[in-house]
């Protein structure tokens, strides 16, 4: 939530900030602005309500010279998003300016003392408290920037990854972190800061990911410093930058998200690189081969994650269940860290996350950690904290995803649970030679067969015109097929404000089809299983009451294709693996609903993308 862009150098700050926000937007869009340090040595702050070409319009004839600058685009935490609660924040003496991502949790303590020594605040937000402590605390001792921040974190309780910079030292960005990420890139004579890599990709592919409690000094034409809160120098590692410009595109797709759709034959094929050996048809992980004995000696598996990762969580419970036969549990992660659970050292939890920075599901792992446990993250980010926090794990390889939605994520994350389950349900002499085969001939296959689903997008489009009038939908599965209901539900939530519950199916006799009428839009995954009798059976009680059915069949199918208004084909799938396919149809029924409800599909209102607070 909230992204952070600094630069310092010899180029022009102006345009790096607004393209580094750009690159940023997806972490929250309701507010934006940016400091300035210009040629004159003025410091110059522009912010604006809305989305960085807001702030772009505000800027406009103003001055937007100077080499160094600090920017934010903001989700509003503490304060309503207005301009005057936009960042960065200024001090009363108009010294400091400073943006921040995350909260400072004891903001209230800390304002009430500054009130009282006559410092007043013009924003609602806890950031203004911080910079105002600051710059207290510099005025107070003489003190040069690096000294003030330093005193001040100390005094702060919460999640921060800040920058700040001083009028009166024009050639200096100090930045820190707590909880929120924070990324110095390494130019030529020059700094980039960001909240991810995205923004310095264009500039540099050197960057070192700062560590909690570390201090960066930028200085251009001086090396990177990091050190601590106590001025203890921190030795760092600079890492070389896995991604390219390309992937931070559209590419011709009017929506990031219609292309991440776009890309999942691609990216589980990444996925599987070098883990698949289609020719032997064989599994390898590198997590499980250094972790073996402990993997596959797990008495049970908790699966922590958010949102969509939750979801791919529910896979992956019945994927381990079914190879493995140890048991699983999912939790939201949010609840889990609270609800002190009974966590033993014989557990592997498993975290799920795309961003890897998600404050609920850190926070669980670090539960998990403290309680003995073997953690083993799934992420898509590279050098995330999540991804840092673990004992071992497997990134999902899916490249940037952008659309505030997730999708390439979820079959990103499907997929490493598929071969995890696989590769230990093979380990502990559960599945046999055979079926280890099977699945990795099925797993192989996945690819191709979403590029088939995919050539029902028109077809998809088509009808989705019929549902912009929804007000409510409900979507069905059983088994493997339930979790997929459940996420094509949030899909359609997300981006087209439409209400959609998922249920299994059985289930809807217990509640929901009392919601069944003529009105009623129900998306059934209905695909061959050993339960489609079951699954028929629904089909035929909501034709009963007059419900609309959308059906997703495998391809053949000719029962349901009598009773359902509208039918999308599935290629015959193994069982285990349909979610990496069927998943893809009900991405697109929400993606063209919301379009056609002229929504904002890449930024829809009131989320964020990375949910770095609680
Ligand atoms: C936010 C995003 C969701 C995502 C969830 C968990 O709510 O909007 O798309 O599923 O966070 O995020 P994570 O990065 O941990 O997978």
């Amino acid at each position: 939530m909230c992204g952070i862009v600094g630069y310092i150098g010899n180029r022009h700050a102006y345009p790096i900030l607004i393209e580094g926000l750009r690159r940023l937007e997806y972490r929250g869009y309701d507010s934006a602005g940016v400091a300035l340090m210009s040629d004159s040595c003025h410091l110059n702050i522009y912010k604006s309500l809305g989305k960085v070409a807001d702030l772009e319009r505000v800027a406009e004839k103003q001055d937007v010279t100077g080499r160094m600058g600090i920017a934010h685009t903001r989700w509003a935490t503490h304060g309503e998003p207005s301009t005057v609660n936009a960042h960065p924040h200024c001090s009363s003496d108009g010294n400091l300016a400073l943006v921040h991502n995350g909260i400072i949790e004891n903001y209230a303590a800390l304002k009430e003392k500054l009130a009282a020594k006559g410092y007043t605040f013009k924003s609602s937000t806890d950031t203004e408290v911080l910079v105002q402590l600051i710059s207290y605390i510099q005025n107070q001792g003489n003190l040069d920037l690096l000294t003030a921040v330093q005193l001040a974190l100390r005094e702060v309780v919460g999640a921060y990854a800040i920058a700040v910079i001083d009028r009166r030292c024009p050639d200096e960005i100090i930045a820190a972190r707590k909880s929120s990420p924070l990324v110095v890139g390494i130019g030529k004579d020059e700094f980039f800061l960001a909240s991810d890599a995205t923004p310095m990709v264009a500039y540099t592919n050197k960057a070192v990911y700062l560590e909690d409690g570390e201090i960066a000094v930028l200085h251009a034409g001086m090396p990177l410093r990091i050190v601590n809160l106590n001025n203890v120098e921190c030795s760092h590692e600079v890492q070389i930058i896995a991604m390219n410009i390309g992937q931070l595109e559209k590419n011709g797709f009017p929506h990031f998200m219609l292309k991440e759709i776009y890309d999942q034959p691609g990216c589980i094929s990444d996925c599987m690189g070098g883990r698949v050996n289609p020719d032997a048809g064989t599994v390898t992980l590198s997590a499980v081969s250094n972790f073996k004995e402990r993997l596959a000696g797990a008495h049970r598996f908790i699966i922590v994650g958010c949102g969509t990762s939750w979801h791919a969580g529910l896979i992956g419970k019945q994927l381990i269940e079914s190879f493995c036969r140890v048991p699983v549990e999912v939790e939201y992660a949010s609840e889990f860290r609270y609800r002190n659970p009974v966590i033993s050292s014989d557990d592997v939890v498993i975290a799920i996350s795309q961003s890897g920075e998600t404050a609920d599901t850190l926070a669980a792992v670090e539960l998990a950690k403290e309680k003995g446990a073997f953690i083993y993250g799934i992420c898509n980010v590279v050098g995330s904290s999540i991804a840092r926090a673990t004992d071992t794990g497997s990134y999902i390889h899916v490249g940037p995803e952008i659309g505030v939605a997730s999708t390439k994520a979820f079959t990103g994350q499907v997929m490493v649970l598929a071969l995890l389950a696989l590769l230990l349900g093979k380990e502990k002499g559960i599945v046999s030679e055979e079926e280890y085969h099977q699945t990795v001939a099925g797993l192989v296959e996945i690819p191709g067969k979403m590029r088939e689903v995919l050539k029902q997008d028109s077809l998809i489009a088509d009808f989705s015109k019929m549902f912009t009038y929804a007000r409510n939908f409900i979507y069905l599965g059983r088994g493997y097929a339930f979790p997929v209901a459940l996420e094509g539900a949030l899909k359609l939530k997300e981006i087209s404000y439409i209400h959609a519950e998922g249920y299994p199916a059985a289930e809807m006799k217990h509640g929901p089809i009392a919601l069944v009428d003529a009105e009623m839009p129900v998306v059934v995954i209905a695909a061959q299983s050993a339960l489609y009798d079951k699954v028929l059976s629904n089909i035929q009680e909501i034709k009963a009451r007059k419900g609309r059915v959308i059906a997703v069949v495998t391809r053949g199918d000719t029962e349901i294709k009598k009773l359902a208004d509208y039918c999308i084909e599935l290629p015959d799938t193994l069982e285990c693996l349909l979610p990496l396919v069927a998943s893809i149809p009900l991405q697109l029924l929400a993606y063209h609903i919301a379009v056609y409800r002229g929504m904002d599909v890449d930024q829809p209102r009131n989320l964020a993308k990375s949910v770095t607070v609680e």
